[in-house]
């Protein structure tokens, strides 16, 4: 018999501990032998659930306890997870866990003490929900140079847009029912505002580059500013707006990382990702672009996948995986300003024959967007690629011309 502790009875934790109870005799044949859960770690009751008798409110029960062997942990947010994981792991416990932000921020030092105790750190759940990836990327891409990662890799904002685009509901609503799915995080500003696909690029990029990327190094914008008049244009344009993680390797030592919303067009693969799915698409030198599509949020999708952690971190109890990056300062990052894009932009003016005139002269050759019922105020169209500070510099221009800027959306190269 195998102990484990799971700290959090969250949605995913409880998600953990449901999976656990549910599947035993399966993961029985998996590993040969009980995964027995001896502690829950939460600061509230549980006094209806199968395990009541195994809360605890001290993490020092889990930590001092020799028999366990691997630690989940499904708190989120920073502190106290990055304190008892640490913990746990210079204890020589495994840990696996869902908490993105985590490994986002600590990942480098974690990695580092697994290594030093011979324990395992792992975290499947941490990207794309139920969607194989870490390992994927770590294992069976492993002959690969990958060139780029681009993906959908929110589910709350993608359930969000879907609604605005099949169903023109407002996006106080679709964020409401998102909430009501256990899809958003606790704040639901990381999942709007993008940080938390911003966290996960950062994942996937330290991963497939061997250096960890800090997410404050990544320029990340959300999906509170997006329109309906945005969806429509980009309809008209041939193609939908979806909240895009993106990292592309310029060079051995730059790389252009990003998350943004981003037209993109129908016949890409990543169009057609809805609702709460999340899509991945790695780009390897030797297999071409691989897609990974699957629930990127919800309990079970998620717990599924710290599950399967469990199995891998008991199956290596003496023989660590071997699963790292280095740490870095970041310098590897492009300056966003620098980055090549080509920019939908709706401008708004009073005479807008005079704007188009106006952004000709400015921007050069753009493509011009019509949409049936539009205001006669409104001019949408789309630049050339260029550098993110040369579209700044031109916006600008048009502005002191009197032709203010409602919306700006990237054009997915996908
Ligand atoms: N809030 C996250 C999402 C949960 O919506 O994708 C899974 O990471």
């Amino acid at each position: 018999m195998i102990s484990v502790a799971i700290m959090g009875h969250g949605v995913v934790g409880s998600g953990v501990a449901e999976i656990l109870n549910t599947h035993k005799q399966k993961l029985f044949a998996a590993v040969g032998e009980e995964i027995y859960i001896k502690y829950i770690l939460d600061l509230r009751e549980f006094p209806e659930s199968p395990f009541a008798q195994r809360f605890t409110k001290n993490f020092d029960d889990i930590l001092s306890d020799r028999e366990v062997r691997v630690v989940v942990e499904t708190m989120g947010g920073l502190h106290p997870s990055y304190e008892y994981v640490k913990a746990c792991l210079e204890e020589g416990k495994s840990v696996c866990t869902s908490n993105k932000e985590l490994v986002a921020a600590y990942g480098a030092e974690l990695l580092a003490i697994a290594s030093q105790t011979n324990a395992n750190f792992l975290f499947e759940a941490s990207v794309g929900g139920g969607i194989p990836i870490i390992r994927p990327i770590n294992q069976c891409l492993v002959a690969n140079n990958v060139s780029e990662i681009a993906g959908i890799l929110n589910g709350t904002t993608n359930f969000i847009l879907t609604k605005m685009i099949r169903e023109s509901m407002g996006f106080d609503d679709a964020l409401k029912l998102a909430q009501e799915l256990g899809y958003a995080e606790r704040n639901p500003a990381a999942d709007i505002e993008g940080h938390d696909a911003c966290r996960k690029i950062c994942i996937l990029a330290s991963l497939a580059f061997g250096r960890h990327i800090y997410p404050d190094a990544v320029s990340t914008e959300g999906i509170t500013g997006i329109t309906l008049s945005d969806v429509e244009y980009a309809s008209v344009w041939g193609g939908v707006i979806k909240l895009i993680g993106s990292v592309k390797k310029l060079d051995k030592d730059t790389i252009d990382i990003i998350v943004a919303p981003m037209f993109v067009p129908g016949e890409s693969q990543l169009s057609n990702i809805d609702d709460v799915f999340n899509g991945i698409m790695v780009r390897g030198d030797c297999t071409g672009d691989v897609v990974f599509y699957g629930k990127g949020a919800g309990k079970l999708p998620t717990a599924s996948a710290v599950v399967a952690d469990i199995i891998d971190s008991i199956k290596h109890l003496r023989s660590r995986k071997y699963l790292s990056w280095a740490d870095s300062d970041n310098s590897s990052v492009l300056p966003a300003e620098k980055s090549v894009t080509a920019m939908y932009i709706r401008a708004l003016s009073d005479d807008r024959a005079a704007a188009y005139d106006k952004t000709k002269a400015i921007f050069g050759d753009v493509h011009l967007l019509e949409k049936a019922g539009a205001p006669m105020t409104e001019l949408a169209f789309i630049t050339e690629p260029m550098p993110l500070y040369e579209i700044e510099q031109k916006a600008a221009l048009l502005k002191s011309a009197g032709v203010s800027i409602a919306s700006r959306i990237r054009i997915g190269d996908l």
